[in-house]
């Protein structure tokens, strides 16, 4: 297994263009399934999840074809099986669900994997398939579903998950009457995933609120679309400047997606400066603690961040504390923090980090993405040596990472 050496203690100073995000481009393939015509998705991210993705799209008999960072998708569907192999490598083979439904009207997909972060059940994605009329039947880690009475109604969700409200706009894109979504999620993903559904033909409205109409059409067509950027690498990366000091400039993001971050990192001393899609970011002190950061959904503080912002929290001036209210074991990164001489207390779901001067050089291993992410951070900012293993975990969601941390000034290989 792949991992990082890094010589902690350097200054991160440049700029660099952010990435197309991960968690818009994966909802954007399964969408792509909707049409037997040809798809270009644009500023597509090279990962480890999203060539997962497009494998699962071939199983599919779906043609997948990446020239650099765009990506053609067209082919009529041969199966409507998700084998079981692929869907445990990557969560999102849950989306696939309702786009081979509405194509095939049946389907058959493994329970999906993941990152381990918490028990992530499917129920919300199943009962609001069974209130479109859907036919659900659950045996031996796979589930079968029917489609052939499906047809628009109005649904609430009990919590705004990001994936069913994805799931549920790919499904009743072409379902018959009217779908609307209540307590929907509003993070900038769904946004994408209705624009590129729109240029396909389909009537969505409401995305970016907790209110989505669907208005099902006959059939959708193919279409080029532009993934947005991916706003979780550009806080990873301005959480690096932050925890190394110097003076960073990510380009082509989108600052509005980042607004619970930046405010945090301003109060915390760091100079943010917001010109259209570049976000600048100086530290040149130790970072002043944040008193009390509690993940959220969108507009909230993002989950996807927790981990990194527990690695800065480690070396700030003074206590934080840091609340994860999204998944129920997303704390993996804390044992290893403490490894390298974090001050870290953890009960439930609650982090009480008081920060220490500096961090220090150790062996440690990347449990999941972000928290992988987390100790690269934490590597960058110890003094000595840090070995972070398993970094195929970090390569899931975040494209050259090691290379755009050398481009900025970091000492970091990967063996
Ligand atoms: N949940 C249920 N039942 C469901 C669905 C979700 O109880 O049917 C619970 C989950 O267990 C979790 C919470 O609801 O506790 C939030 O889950 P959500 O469905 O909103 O998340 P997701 O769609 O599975 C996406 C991202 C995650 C990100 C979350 C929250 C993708 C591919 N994944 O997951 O990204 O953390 O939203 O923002 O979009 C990552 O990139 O590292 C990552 C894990």
């Amino acid at each position: 297994m792949a991992k990082y050496i890094i010589n902690g203690g350097s200054a991160l100073n440049g700029q660099f263009f952010v990435q197309g995000a991960k968690n818009a481009v994966l909802p954007l393939f399964a969408g792509a399934l909707l049409t037997e015509e040809e798809d270009v998705i644009q500023n597509c991210p090279d990962l480890l999840d999203v060539d997962n993705m497009a494998r699962i799209l071939r199983s599919l008999g779906a043609d997948v074809e990446r020239h650099g960072n765009s990506v053609k998708i067209g082919g009529t569907l041969s199966s409507h099986e998700i084998p079981y192999g692929l869907a445990k490598e990557l969560r999102s083979s849950i989306f696939l669900l309702g786009s081979v439904l509405a194509r095939l009207k049946k389907a058959k997909v493994a329970y999906p994997g993941g990152c381990d972060i918490g028990l992530r059940p499917i129920n919300i994605h199943l009962d609001a398939f069974r209130e479109l009329g859907v036919k659900i039947e659950e045996y031996y880690g796979y589930i079968y579903c029917d489609a052939t009475a499906m047809q628009g109604a109005p649904i609430n969700f009990d919590y705004p998950s990001v994936g069913a409200t994805e799931n549920v706009m790919l499904l009743a894109a072409t379902a018959r009457g009217l779908t609307t979504i209540s307590n929907a999620a509003r993070e900038p993903e769904i946004e994408g995933l209705q624009d590129y559904l729109n240029l396909m033909g389909a009537k969505i409205t409401g995305a970016g609120t907790p209110f989505i109409t669907i208005e099902g059409v006959d059939s959708l067509h193919g279409a080029e679309y532009t993934t947005i950027p991916d706003r979780i690498v550009a806080g990873t990366y301005l959480m690096a400047g932050a925890i190394c000091g110097g003076e960073i400039e990510v380009l082509g993001a989108k600052p509005s997606h980042l607004h619970a971050l930046l405010s945090k990192l301003s109060k915390s001393g760091c100079k943010i400066k917001v010109n259209n899609d570049n976000i600048y970011l100086r530290s040149d002190k130790r970072i002043m603690p944040f008193d009390r950061v509690e993940t959220q959904p969108y507009p909230g503080f993002p989950t996807d961040l927790q981990a990194p912002l527990c690695a800065l929290a480690s070396v700030a001036n003074g206590n934080s504390m840091i609340i994860e209210n999204i998944f129920e074991t997303r704390f993996k990164h804390i044992p290893e923090l403490i490894k390298m001489g974090a001050q870290i207390i953890v009960s439930g779901s609650v982090a009480c980090i008081r920060g220490v001067e500096q961090l220090r050089g150790a062996e440690i291993t990347a449990m999941d993405l972000r928290g992988g992410a987390a100790l690269v951070l934490a590597g960058l900012n110890a003094k000595g040596t840090t070995i972070v293993n398993d970094v195929h975990h970090v390569e899931r969601g975040y494209q050259n990472f090691e290379a755009t941390l050398c481009s900025l000034g970091a000492d970091i290989v990967k063996v």
